[in-house]
């Protein structure tokens, strides 16, 4: 009788297979062993998390089966285990995901969490705040935990990345607070002035679109290549970030805030990350 195997060494054997099918990581994990290991849990009816305590537990036929079938089809499809299990985490947050909308992995989720401090110099302060370009609203989500007074404009072009958003808003029970637009930009949106105002925009340039791993052609295309505007310039010269604000006077609305971004010559009036 074949010995069962264990969590832990079912986790070994799918990141040696993944390794070796030259599977690209990013969406989600950095390396072959954490991917595993989120499979591995997932097709065992486990949260993710560390394997170390579980290692040494049998697992039964079936739940190995299952484990066997979700890395192959990670394998065989290329696709984000992200979208194979309908999530994606930013730290200890879990968003619904599918591919109408990019796996979230921004960095601008370790700074929300932060409040953006020190470029936020009184949180308490900030009463609204904009998410241009919310795709499946992950950071207006974090702005809203971040700031519990706020209110915030979550804007997107695509109507199904909205749809993606609405899905983890009400999960999170921030439809209350969360307001999701279209809108090409601003172009909807009225003049009012933010507090804060957060854009992941698209950003890969259209050759490093040709250079791109499988795993990001299941991206929608326009969350990665998308910005036909000043965002572009605005991501390269704030790595990825532009943070307005935060005082009652100092307010910026998306259409001033677009005009700044766009003349790489004129400093924005907050200090950029
Ligand atoms: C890099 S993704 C960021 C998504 C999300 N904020 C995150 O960090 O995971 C960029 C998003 O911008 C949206 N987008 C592209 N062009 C746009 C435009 N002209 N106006 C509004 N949103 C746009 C895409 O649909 C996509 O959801």
């Amino acid at each position: 009788m074949t010995a069962r195997p264990t969590v832990g060494s079912l986790v070994l054997e799918a990141a040696g297979r993944l390794e070796a099918a030259g599977v690209s990581f990013g969406h989600g994990t950095t390396n072959a062993f954490d991917e595993a290991a989120w499979l591995v849990m997932r097709a065992l009816g486990r949260a993710p998390g560390d394997v170390a305590p579980i290692a040494g537990e049998p697992v039964e036929p079936a739940g190995a089966k299952a484990a066997r079938a979700l890395v192959a089809r990670r394998i065989r499809t290329r696709k984000p285990a992200a979208y194979l299990l309908n999530e994606a985490w930013l730290g200890a947050d879990r968003f619904y995901v599918d591919e109408r909308v990019i796996v979230p992995r921004s960095f601008i989720a370790e700074m929300a969490r932060d409040r953006f401090e020190p470029w936020v110099a009184d949180p308490a302060r900030v009463a609204s705040a904009l998410d241009l370009c919310t795709g499946s609203g992950c950071l207006a989500i974090l702005l809203a935990h971040a700031y519990p007074e706020a209110d915030v404009d979550a804007v997107d072009l695509s109507s199904d990345a909205l749809a993606v958003a609405q899905r983890n808003v009400a999960d999170y029970g921030l439809a209350g607070r969360i307001n999701l637009i279209r809108s090409d930009l601003c172009a909807n949106l009225v003049e009012k002035g933010y507090d804060l105002i957060i854009s992941n925009p698209p950003y890969v340039t259209d050759r490093s679109m040709e250079a791109l791993p499988a795993e990001y052609r299941h991206e929608p295309a326009m969350a990665l290549s998308g910005a036909p505007w000043g965002a572009r310039q605005a991501r390269q010269r704030s790595n990825g970030v532009t943070v307005v604000g935060a005082s009652a006077e100092s307010s910026l609305s998306c259409q001033a805030w677009l005009r700044a971004s766009a003349s790489s010559a004129q400093p924005l009036r907050s200090q950029r990350v």
